[in-house]
């Protein structure tokens, strides 16, 4: 062997996407309304939901909060990996996109698992009571993740699950003079979590890179 692996490349990432469970009618349906309804074109790829849902199972999940439900993709597909009675909590600012997401999840499979709470992330989180997740997902505005890294860190339970979405920023990472404003607050992010001991954590180059973190 002449190299211990190949970095990995744009065809590597291609070559997994084709090679994962496919994303079901009614996920790709839900993109489609979602953009009729004017909400930005975001979500998580299917390769991504499939990790997710993975991890979900193998922790043995029943409850999860998220921050950040946009159109509500990535709540539909987590609770899907979560039991009959398991539960998903998720936190939308803008009315519109969290009746738009109400909406899908009362057509959806998952209907009765998933709630929708309306607000800002950092004043819905308080009410969630401590140790009463197994997992949280974080992925709302980027400046206010290490508020939500303490409540999730609080609300989690030991050996609980903590994923992040964008830890690559967008594709900017290593942009010199990258055009998103929120650039900076992830790379601050990312290396305040690489060195909280509170956290078992690596991020995964799948997406936009996932942050996965074990609560110690
Ligand atoms: C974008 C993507 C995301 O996953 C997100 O959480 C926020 C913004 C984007 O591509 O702009
Ligand atoms: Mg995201």
């Amino acid at each position: 062997m002449s190299a211990e692996s190949d970095p990995v490349s744009a065809r590597h990432f291609e070559y997994i996407a084709e090679r994962t469970t496919a994303e079901d009618a009614f996920l790709r349906e839900l993109k489609v309304e979602a953009k009729r309804a004017g909400i930005p074109a975001i979500w998580i790829s299917p390769e991504q939901a499939s990790l997710m849902q993975i991890l979900l199972r193998l922790g043995g999940c029943r409850d999860v909060i998220e921050v950040g439900t946009l159109a509500g993709y990535s709540a539909i597909a987590m609770a899907r990996a979560l039991p009959a009675d398991g539960t998903l909590r998720t936190i939308e600012l803008d009315p519109e996109h969290a009746a738009f997401t109400r909406d899908q999840v009362a057509r959806s499979d998952v209907a009765g698992r998933v709630t929708v709470h309306e607000g800002p992330g950092l004043d819905v989180l308080p009410g969630f009571a401590d140790d009463s997740a197994d997992a949280a997902f974080l992925d709302a505005d980027k400046s206010n993740y290490p508020g939500y890294l303490e409540h999730s860190l609080r609300i989690v339970r030991a050996g609980g699950l903590i994923m992040v979405d964008n830890a690559f920023a967008f594709g900017q990472l290593f942009d010199e003079q990258p055009t998103d404003p929120e650039v900076g607050a992830v790379r601050a992010f990312n290396d305040a979590v690489a060195a909280d001991a509170r956290l078992t954590a690596i991020i995964v180059p799948i997406g936009d890179g996932l942050w996965v973190g074990v609560k110690n």
